[in-house]
This record gives C-alpha cells, sequence and structure tokens, in this order.
C-alpha cells in the first residue's frame, strides 16, 4: 500500500471534545494561529483544523489571488478550492475525524473561500459560519446543500461588501437549498463582539444536532 499523501498546507489541528470540527479560515494577511480562539469561544468542545492560504499578496497569506479588491481570479479560485477540499478529506484520516461533521468558520477571504468549498465541493461541510463574505462566483450549475446550514453575519457599514451583496449570496445559497441565517450588525468590515456573540448562540444551538 502507498502512504497516504503530506498534507500539504501548513496547518494547526487542536483536538476536541465532541465530533464536531471547526474548519478555521482567515482572513487576508492572516495565518493558522488567528482564528483558534476565536474557534474555542464559538464551540469549546469541538475540534479546530485551520490551514493557512498558500496564495502570498505582497506577503500577505490568502486562499485565492484576486486581481483587485473582490475581483477574483476565477481559474486560481476553482483550483484552490480543490486543494483546499481535498487537504480537509486527508485532514479528516490523519487526524481520525468525522468528515460529515465539519463546520467552516471563515472570516473575509476565508468566508469567500468556504462559499466557493459550498459550491464545488458540497459534501465537504456540514454547515458554516461566515462573517463578511461574498458571492465568489456564479455555478453554472447550483449544488444540491439542503443538509446544509450557513450562518451569515455582514455588516451594515462595510465599505467592501454592501448589504446587497450578502442579499445577493443569501439568495443564491437558499435557491441552493441551503438553510441560511443572515445577521446585520451595525459594524464595518472588522469582526465585532455582537457578530461572535450571535454566531456562538447560533452555533451552540446547531451543535445540539451535531454531537
Ligand atoms: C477577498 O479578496 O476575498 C475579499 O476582497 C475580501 C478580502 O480578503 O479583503
Amino acid at each position: 500500500m502507498s502512504a497516504p499523501a503530506p498534507l500539504d498546507f501548513a496547518h494547526r489541528f487542536v483536538p476536541g471534545k465532541s465530533s464536531r470540527t471547526l474548519l478555521l479560515l482567515h482572513g487576508t494577511g492572516g495565518n493558522e494561529t488567528d482564528l483558534i480562539s476565536l474557534g474555542r469561544v464559538l464551540d469549546p468542545e469541538a475540534a479546530l483544523l485551520s490551514p493557512r492560504g498558500k496564495v502570498l499578496e505582497n506577503g500577505m497569506p490568502r486562499f485565492f489571488r484576486r486581481l483587485a479588491e473582490g475581483v477574483f481570479d476565477q481559474e486560481d479560485l476553482v483550483r484552490r478550492t480543490h486543494e483546499l477540499a481535498d487537504f480537509i478529506e486527508r485532514a479528516a484520516v490523519q487526524y481520525a475525524f468525522a468528515p460529515d461533521k465539519i463546520v467552516a468558520v471563515g472570516y473575509s477571504n476565508g468566508a469567500n473561500i468556504a462559499v466557493s468549498v459550498l459550491l464545488l465541493r458540497p459534501e465537504t461541510l456540514r454547515a458554516a459560519v461566515l462573517f463578511r463574505a461574498m458571492v465568489p462566483f456564479l455555478p453554472e450549475e447550483l449544488p444540491d446543500l439542503a443538509q446544509v446550514d450557513v450562518w451569515l453575519g455582514a455588516g451594515n457599514h462595510d465599505p467592501i461588501i454592501p448589504p446587497s451583496e450578502t442579499r445577493r449570496l443569501v439568495e443564491l445559497l437558499r435557491n441552493a437549498r441551503a438553510r441560511v441565517t443572515p445577521s446585520f450588525a451595525d459594524a464595518s468590515h472588522g469582526l465585532t463582539n455582537t457578530d461572535v456573540e450571535a454566531a456562538r448562540l447560533w452555533l451552540a444551538d446547531l451543535a445540539k444536532g451535531i454531537r
């Protein structure tokens, strides 16, 4: 038998006390350590898997290339999405966590690649908490996300993602049959305590069904 493929993202894995795993996806300029404490606040019992984006923009890690703010290199996005989904599959085997109980927690660029994973590799995620996400692309064919729960945290004064973009994303995910809970905070692009508390409560409720 050949050896399993190595885990090809720099990452951190923190074991948990439940069968849930939070997949932590940082924003532009972040790294694999950035969201560990947020993950613990959001779900004290879950395992945490936190990869670092492989693309560098002026030295800042990201999960895929962009041509300008909010304008994505679509070819790179598709390739990176599959690369990340493959990594998650292999990490589940290596760390022996349940592949059907993974909840993405993404911020900004990390939230955008999480949406792309939902659209291109829908079997990867059971749920997603997306802070400041946008529509990364419109798929030719909608995936079936009937088994997926999504919480979307938007900022009413976000200069990068206007509320109309959040509504477009809600519609896209609902058209794919996901159960979507949008939450609008009186905030800009940065995360606030209000966002975190709202996401924590939503996740605590969801976790009752994902033990
Ligand atoms: C992105 O590139 O994913 C978005 O523009 C958000 C960001 O990272 O600033």
